[in-house]
């Protein structure tokens, strides 16, 4: 059912605040403010030497930020592939491992047999998975569910931003077992968490300005998006999400690798999308940015209004977000990235909840 939306993947988007919100309040314990851990989740993190972490597709980007977290609070090393190279790897697992698989579905062909691999191993296997009867939550040592409902549209919004809550909640949890968080570091952060859905409703705001730029958008050949940190794996998370549903060719970079090659591609036919939340390397992002400016690039900035307004960089748009503790800014970033692919295509006239040549659920290699 799609309520009153005209597509699955719409419904999916403006659900976010609220399922993302439920996702939060199975691993948060709001009058402690402190997360809470299924006691399944039989992991001593002070004897886990690493983390290593493989999925597919958007679930492999929510891993990718989830490094910066668990490097950042928990100072926990981090390793991660995509499945399909993960399982054939033969990468040496250690039992100071712990292995976590990420999987919307939880049938992922790569994503399963990774898994297998990592339990031959000898390791303890955890997943995040949104179908808590699928096959990777039914082999796996403990899992750790994403309550965001069933996901109709074949690209994923609201699995992935539901994921990346639980993956944040995970890394406090790890960070205050292994003594790099305390106990007001926790508080902090997990008023951050909790402040997601609402910041998320904010974000949801920009669409009617996100829609306008989408006969723009609609006429490019070749989209880029730029970020920096967390908002590195967002670029390729917004580029998937629009090559998949609009047919347009897009490339996610991290802003630094901008002088490195892709440079060369930008003119004024080439639109970059610059996801530039207000954190540490914000001013980075704005150097790049200004290099995009200085070869015609047209950038959309999406940034919270007054770090744009001082970036002054001349821009064809900016998509203002609230502000926030950038420790958060994934999840709430996440929602324009998907509003401007899903306008896109919707503009196109192209079938957003069923894309060409795409299965939900990938159960082959
Ligand atoms: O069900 P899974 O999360 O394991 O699926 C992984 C990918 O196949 C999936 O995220 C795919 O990339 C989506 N179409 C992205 O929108």
């Amino acid at each position: 059912d799609k309520g009153n939306h005209r597509h699955f993947m719409a419904k999916e988007i403006h659900e976010q605040p609220e399922v993302v919100g439920r996702t939060i309040a199975h691993y948060v314990d709001l009058a402690a403010g402190r997360i809470k851990m299924p006691a399944e989740l039989d992991v001593d993190f002070r004897k886990v030497n690493r983390l290593v972490i493989s999925a597919c597709g958007t679930a492999y980007y929510a891993g990718l930020v989830a490094r910066y977290w668990f490097e950042r609070l928990a100072r926990l090393p981090v390793e991660i592939d995509v499945a399909s190279e993960f399982r054939y790897r033969e990468t040496p697992l250690f039992e100071t491992d712990l292995a976590l698989f990420i999987s919307q579905s939880g049938e992922t062909a790569d994503t399963l047999a990774s898994l297998r691999y990592a339990r031959a191993s000898g390791a303890k296997v955890l997943s995040v998975v949104n179908v808590p009867t699928s096959t990777i939550a039914r082999e796996s040592t403990a899992v750790l569910p994403t309550l965001a409902g069933p996901e109709i549209g074949v690209a994923s919004t609201k699995a992935f931003t539901c994921q990346l809550a639980v993956l944040l909640a995970l890394a406090i949890a790890a960070g205050r077992a292994r003594g790099t968080l305390s106990e007001r570091d926790e508080e902090g952060l997990v008023s951050a968490l909790v402040s997601v859905p609402g910041l998320m409703a904010e974000a949801l705001k920009s669409e009617p300005e996100i829609e306008g730029l989408a006969r723009e958008l609609s006429k490019a050949r070749d989209v880029l998006y730029l970020g920096r940190g967390m908002a590195y794996p967002l670029a390729l998370e917004g580029a998937l999400k629009l090559k998949e549903i609009s047919y347009i060719h897009a490339e996610g970079y991290a802003a630094g690798e901008l002088k490195h090659g892709p440079i060369a591609l930008i003119d004024e036919t080439v639109p970059v999308i610059v996801l530039a939340p207000n954190d540490a390397v914000f001013e980075k992002t704005v150097s790049n940015m200004q290099e995009v400016a200085a070869r015609g690039g047209r950038i959309i900035l999406v940034g919270e209004e007054n770090a744009a307004r001082e970036a002054a960089v001349d821009t064809m748009a900016t998509i203002a977000m609230p502000a926030m503790n950038p420790i958060i800014a994934p999840m709430v970033y996440a929602v324009p990235a998907q509003l401007i692919a899903y306008h896109t295509a919707l503009f196109m006239g192209k079938d957003v909840d069923q894309p060409r040549n795409l299965a939900k659920s990938v159960t082959v290699e």
